[in-house]
């Protein structure tokens, strides 16, 4: 039987709201016809106990510290599928067959051109441009050129547009880090997988042959840990920009803008800004201690979600990169030294403990990249190379999901 729960307000009136069930995953109140029933509205600033939409993409448990993307686990797809197969299974819902695959890989060289307008565009910014002003300005100019393909025109099966975007944007991103850095354009080799291909578009021929395949299966296990993560606030934003009616491309230069944030994906930009902070202080407790002051605005970096109390699967998994990257290397790290230490005191401390802070995926990643080289003001941008395809997976749901509506949230009303 449907399970309801009864809400009884203090004028008598009784009303019963249906307990909704996903596949997995906690009951879901469904207040959508509260106001028109009672004249009441939620209150929840943040989100906190709001789910917008329905999904069938990807699933966290946060108390267990589980994510899955279309049923598959995080850890199986990381270590035994590449990022291309990922892609595919996010847009298809099932990991593609040999003959799937490589069609599908024809499919992005075809459709990876970036236009010339976009070029220009990047050539335009001045160097001293932080690459995520330049990128969403790219995806905001790529809404030029697709403007027709609004959300209420759009069908399942024409994924063209939406693949589009995500085999352009290694070449976007690539283009952007040569120009603010000065360098000339690389073309891309499409003899080469899609994340060999953007270390080559990033560095030429910069590493031997050993580095190159070091690096490049590093960066395709953190595309795939990025990829997607449920309703994400740049998520989120994707899909509000998109539930008005507006263009993928549009859509997603606000989910660019709202990844730059330190408290989204800016964090790991931040989190290697810190350990270097940190490094140079040599005095991991008084960062502790700064974090734990409620009257200090320091948060410790890479620490703690909303949705997971528990590991975040996927800084497990980077950890274990990491070590593997910097061991290949013969390199030791000091940042990784200090990561480990901080979280070693971190997840003794009483008020992280109780309140279920432990790292989160931007906490080892950035290490990684610094091992490649890759200068932490692209460390963003590659987070949002990554996440381009769950935006656009998102974009398609909300697109053709029946029950989406213009995302209008409503107001506490507190002014004259
Ligand atoms: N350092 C110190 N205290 C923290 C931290 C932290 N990193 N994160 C949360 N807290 C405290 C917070 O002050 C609050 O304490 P109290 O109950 O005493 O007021 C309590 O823990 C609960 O935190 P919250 O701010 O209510 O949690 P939230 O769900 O609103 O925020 C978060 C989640 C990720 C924004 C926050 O943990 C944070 O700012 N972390 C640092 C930035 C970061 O690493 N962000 C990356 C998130 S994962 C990747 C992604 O989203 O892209």
């Amino acid at each position: 039987m449907d399970k309801k729960a009864l809400l009884e307000l203090s004028n008598g009136l009784k009303i019963e709201l249906p307990i909704l069930n996903g596949t997995v995953g906690p009951g879901v109140l469904n207040i959508k016809d509260l106001y028109r029933t009672t004249g009441l509205f939620t209150y929840d600033p943040g989100f906190v106990s709001t789910a917008s939409c329905s999904s069938a993409i990807t699933f966290i448990d946060g108390d267990e510290g589980v994510l899955k993307y279309r049923g598959h686990s995080i850890a199986d797809l990381a270590e035994n599928n590449n990022f291309t197969a990922v892609i595919y299974l996010l847009l298809h819902g099932e990991l593609p067959n040999l003959e799937q695959h490589k069609k599908f890989l024809l499919k992005i060289e075809k459709l990876s051109k970036v236009p010339e307008q976009v070029v220009n565009v990047i050539k335009a910014f001045p160097k001293t441009a932080h690459p995520m002003s330049i990128l969403i300005t790219c995806f905001a100019s790529l809404s030029a050129l697709y403007h027709e393909r609004h959300g209420n025109n759009v069908n399942s099966e024409d994924l063209d547009f939406g693949i589009s975007a995500i085999a352009q944007v290694p070449a976007i991103v690539a283009m952007i880090y040569r120009h603010i850095n000065d360098q000339e354009f690389i073309n891309a080799n499409n003899e080469l997988s899609y994340s060999e291909n953007f270390l080559r578009m990033m560095f030429g021929d910069a590493f031997d042959n050993a580095k190159s395949a070091l690096f490049a299966k590093a960066l395709d296990k953190i595309f795939t840990l990025h990829a997607d993560h449920e309703q994400n606030a740049s998520t989120a934003a994707v899909r509000l920009v998109g539930s008005a009616g507006s263009s993928l491309f549009a859509s997603l230069s606000a989910g660019v803008a709202t990844l730059w944030g330190p408290t989204h994906g800016g964090a790991n930009e931040a989190v290697i800004n810190m350990l270097k902070e940190i490094e140079q202080s040599g005095d991991i407790d008084k960062f502790i201690e700064k974090a734990k002051d409620d009257k200090d605005p320091f948060k410790l970096m890479g620490f703690g979600h909303r949705v997971y109390k528990n590991y975040d699967p996927r800084a497990r998994i980077l950890k274990n990169a990491c070590n593997e990257v910097l061991g290949k290397l013969e390199q030791s790290s000091e940042l990784l030294k200090i990561a480990k230490g901080l979280e070693k005191i971190a997840l003794k401390d009483e008020y992280f403990v109780t309140r279920k802070l432990y790292p989160n995926v931007d906490f080892y990643s950035g290490i990684i990249m610094n091992a490649i080289d890759i200068p932490s003001n692209m460390f963003t941008p590659i987070f949002a190379l990554a996440r381009t395809t769950g935006w656009v997976t998102q974009w398609y749901e909300m697109a053709n999901d029946k029950e989406t509506k213009i995302n209008r949230p409503r107001q506490l009303y507190v002014g004259k």
